[in-house]
């Protein structure tokens, strides 16, 4: 899992200095999937994960989750998730990170910054006897003090040898309740953030995830680790820290 999630956050660094204004979602989906295959031999799980037709997820400005990529052009001022999940030796690692086209509207800055710091409250919280309640409780408050909403209709979720596993991570919840972390677990942590209200609408493509209110929305995503003494984050590229 250190492997393939090394792999996916080196994903997520090579893609940086691709993302500009003229520059299409495809052109992105294309230049990682060759990444992916060629160079890391691995696999790109969402390729035809449940249907899903491309190697990424890219989900821009008001989408919330799950963009398929397209052959729209970026422009100045839009901000983008990219979320990469990469299969290596049966193992998955699943990360994604905010990019700005250009230079982002102070408010949309902000909205990314405080959902940075969303996933990071979340992570901190994380060791052996905290209960997921207590992860996403950080999360909410931390979201809501900004005067942001939590999606409640998508959550980080347990990984390993498989994509999506038990248990749900909610990014909203009660200190103390729920299941109590374990040394050993591994789980996504992934909140969703909008600008506006938390509802979601699911477009006729069956993937696209857009706030519908059309407010803009920023998500960040980590695979983590609990350890005896707290968390390790396997999505980490080398160099950087939370
Ligand atoms: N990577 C997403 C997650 O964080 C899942 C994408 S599923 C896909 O769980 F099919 F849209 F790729
Ligand atoms: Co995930
Ligand atoms: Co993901």
């Amino acid at each position: 899992m250190r492997i393939a999630g090394l792999m996916a956050s080196e994903v997520l660094d090579l893609i940086e200095e691709h993302v500009v204004p003229g520059i299409t979602t495809d052109e992105l989906n294309t230049i990682c999937h060759q990444h992916i295959v060629d160079v890391q031999q691995a696999t790109p799980a969402p390729l035809n994960y449940r249907g899903f037709p491309k190697s990424i997820c890219t989900s821009v400005n008001h989408t919330i989750c799950h963009g398929i990529p397209n052959d729209k052009k970026l422009k100045k001022g839009d901000i983008l998730n990219i979320d990469v999940t990469v299969i290596k030796d049966g193992y998955f690692g699943d990360t994604s990170r905010m990019y700005y086209v250009g230079t982002p509207s102070a408010n949309a800055a902000k909205l990314c910054e405080v959902a940075y710091e969303c996933m990071a409250r979340g992570i901190e919280v994380v060791k052996p006897g905290c209960t997921l309640g207590d992860i996403g409780h950080a999360i909410q408050v931390h979201a809501e003090s900004n005067h942001y909403s939590i999606v409640r209709e998508y959550c980080g979720h347990g990984i390993g040898s498989s994509f999506h596993e038990e248990p749900q991570v909610l990014h909203y919840g009660k200190p103390g309740t729920g299941p109590q972390l374990e040394a050993g677990m591994t789980f996504t942590i992934e909140p969703m953030v909008n600008q506006g209200r938390r509802h979601t609408k699911l477009l006729s493509d069956d993937w696209t995830v857009i706030t519908k209110d059309r407010s803009l929305s920023a998500q960040w995503e980590h695979t983590v680790l609990v350890t005896p003494q707290g968390y390790d984050l396997l999505t980490m590229s080398d160099g950087r820290s939370l």
